[in-house]
């Protein structure tokens, strides 16, 4: 069966390559991409890469690559269908209809699991609300939840027993094992009999965007542990890519979200008129939630816990939010422990001001190193100034970076100049030791076997990373072959081992057009082979690879100009020669 190209890219861009592979490949980062030991061939050097901008992974040992789908056939033994199957449940997608038996089987038993969710909540709701749930209203009320936030939310509560929930969705029709699966009963170790998996907790279900039930977090009645207990990931349900509250938050006119730690926080903000709280499930924030809200929100407010854990936690927001381009703002309480207790304490309208002051994430990190700091005290005002300099040399935006300029300077009492100068300066000098680190890395890869690998290269870095750059664009762009080998000969290279790279990649390209890229594995050596890993792997700027390809081109021409003046000959064949490369421009 044909899958439309629509439900394709909307189920890679669900599917990034590096989360689906990260779990069975050990991945180190370097840039954009990730490179670990192929899962596809013994290996004891990693010569298989991630790239996260093509959303592929390639090993250059065995020539294994692909995308995502690719990669789930071959590792978990699938074929195309059933891979595809496998990315979709894993990302909460339905496919589209005409599919196998099979695949009718396995839609039919979601909508059953989204049915039997759905009645476990109307039934926790229903308890709640009945004689049985008296103890779970007095807690809710006790903490300042009333009926209206009760029905927006569905909240419910789980009866003290250890069959009422089973025999309620037994006599509806569903069987044990479904239960199971659904992570509603659990086993018994020592019996092996079953039992309701949430007793006695106040009962909050968890929404997907369409509105579903997928899962229940229960809250215990007062102390003891766990205080809350999460229903386990399931066909319909992934924790990590799951936001609590946002079925309803993401309907929220002004398009500001407030990302809480609790679900108690978000019910608690919502009662009192911010209905856009959401919460992370149980764990702790991640990038696919980042990148959920991102899709949601025009800005989102972080209200974390006032604590040290709660610091720590807005800080790895800011950056997963920043990464998805949304404007963050973060809310700090003095006072109380989350928003809840805020509102508790001092009501709603100071919340509203706590939004309406949050801070910029660079006026928070400045927050965070003032405190504790006397700025009356000389010594540490100039402490400050230098700690904050260095943040806001990383700004990159200078119009932006001016904004904190003035404000640092007004605070510190000093000329908005100085600070300037001194940002200024900072800039500079890391410019200058991230150029020195470059040398240094390149002086590194100097000594060692790289040497032997290809002994020219020390003699014209600049050639040889140009080539180097061809190679590895290549490598991940099959589709340029072509264009490259019009472009440029082999004959063109200047170090002889980057040209056996270029000549026997064209080869094989050439013999295989439509393939992807080939293995190197028996063509090169172990050296080499690491050689080669070195520079595939080496990150690449982003941008369209043609472009960079066409760059690269013009670099070695320069470079090869630049050789053959330094070369040995004569003033004529000197000349012939630069012609011959200006002509080719
Ligand atoms: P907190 O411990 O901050 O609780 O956990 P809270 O939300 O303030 O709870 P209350 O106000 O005491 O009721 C924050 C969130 O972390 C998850 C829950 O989602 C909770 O809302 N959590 C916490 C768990 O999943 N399990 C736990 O045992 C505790
Ligand atoms: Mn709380």
């Amino acid at each position: 069966m044909a899958l439309d190209t629509r439900f394709l890219a909307e189920l890679k861009a669900r599917n990034h390559i590096v989360d689906v592979i990260a779990p069975y490949v050990q991945l180190k980062r370097n840039g954009t991409r990730h490179t670990g030991l192929c899962p596809f061939h013994g290996e004891k050097t990693p010569s298989f890469t991630v790239f996260e901008e093509t959303e592929s992974f390639y090993c250059f040992g065995c020539g294994a690559g692909g995308d995502v789908i690719t990669f789930v056939m071959k590792y978990q033994n699938l074929d195309y269908m059933e891979a595809v199957r496998y990315l979709a449940e894993r990302s909460g997608m339905q496919l589209p209809e005409a599919e196998g038996r099979n695949a009718a089987f396995q839609r039919r038993r979601r909508e059953r699991m989204y049915e039997m969710h759905k009645l476990a909540a109307r039934f926790f709701y229903h308890t709640l609300t009945g004689a049985e749930g008296r103890a779970g209203l007095e807690y809710l009320t006790g903490r300042g939840i009333g009926r209206e936030a009760i029905v927006r939310f569905g909240l419910g509560y789980a009866p003290d027993s250890f069959s009422a929930l089973k025999e309620e969705l037994r006599s509806r029709g569903y069987t044990v094992d479904e239960m199971l699966a659904a992570g509603l009963l659990a086993r018994s170790e020592r019996s092996g009999g079953t039992y309701d998996k949430f007793r006695n907790r106040v009962m909050f279900p968890v929404f997907d965007l369409r509105g579903n039930v997928v899962a229940f977090s229960g809250r215990i009645l007062g102390d003891g542990k766990p205080k809350y207990l999460n229903s386990p990931e399931t066909e319909i349900f992934t924790k990590g890519s799951c936001v609590f509250g946002l079925h309803l938050a993401k309907n929220e006119p002004d398009g500001t979200l407030i990302l809480c730690e609790g679900n108690l926080d978000v019910v608690s903000l919502a009662q009192a008129g911010f209905t856009g709280a959401v919460a992370p499930l149980g764990t702790a924030f991640t990038k696919e939630q980042a990148r959920i809200l991102a899709k949601y929100a025009k800005k989102i407010v972080v209200a974390f816990d006032n604590d040290s854990a709660g610091l720590k936690a807005t800080d790895k927001a800011i950056r997963f939010l920043e990464e998805q381009g949304i404007p963050v703002r973060i809310l700090q309480m003095q006072g109380a422990k989350d928003p809840d207790e805020f509102i508790r304490n001092f009501g709603r309208e100071r919340f509203a001001k706590l939004v309406n002051s949050s801070k910029t994430p660079v006026e928070f990190q400045l927050e965070k190193l003032r405190a504790g700091l006397d700025l009356s005290d000389t010594a540490m005002k100039v402490e400050y100034l230098r700690q904050a300099v260095e943040l806001l040399a990383g700004i990159e935006s200078a119009a932006e970076r001016d904004v904190y300029v003035l404000k640092l300077g007004r605070e510190l009492e000093i000329s908005a100049e100085a600070v300037r100068t001194e940002v200024n300066k900072k800039i500079r000098r890391n410019k200058a030791a991230a150029q020195r680190r470059e040398i240094r890395s390149g002086e590194q890869e100097l000594k060692g076997s790289y040497d032997r690998v290809n002994p020219e290269r020390a003699g014209m870095i600049r050639a040889a990373r140009a080539e180097e750059m061809i190679l590895s664009i290549l490598v991940r762009h099959p589709d340029l072959w072509q264009s490259a080998e019009k472009l440029l000969p082999p004959e063109r290279f200047l170090t002889s081992f980057n040209r056996r790279v270029y000549s026997f990649l064209l080869e094989e390209y050439r013999k295989n057009p439509d393939a992807a890229a080939p293995a190197f594995t028996g063509a090169f050596d172990e050296k080499e082979m690491a050689r080669i890993s070195f520079f595939i792997n080496t990150p690449v700027l982003r941008g369209d690879p043609a472009e960079q390809l066409k760059e690269c081109v013009e670099i070695l021409k320069n470079e090869g100009m630049k050789q053959v003046n330094a070369g040995e000959l004569s003033p004529e064949e000197l000349m012939d020669k630069i012609k011959e490369i200006k002509d080719e421009h």
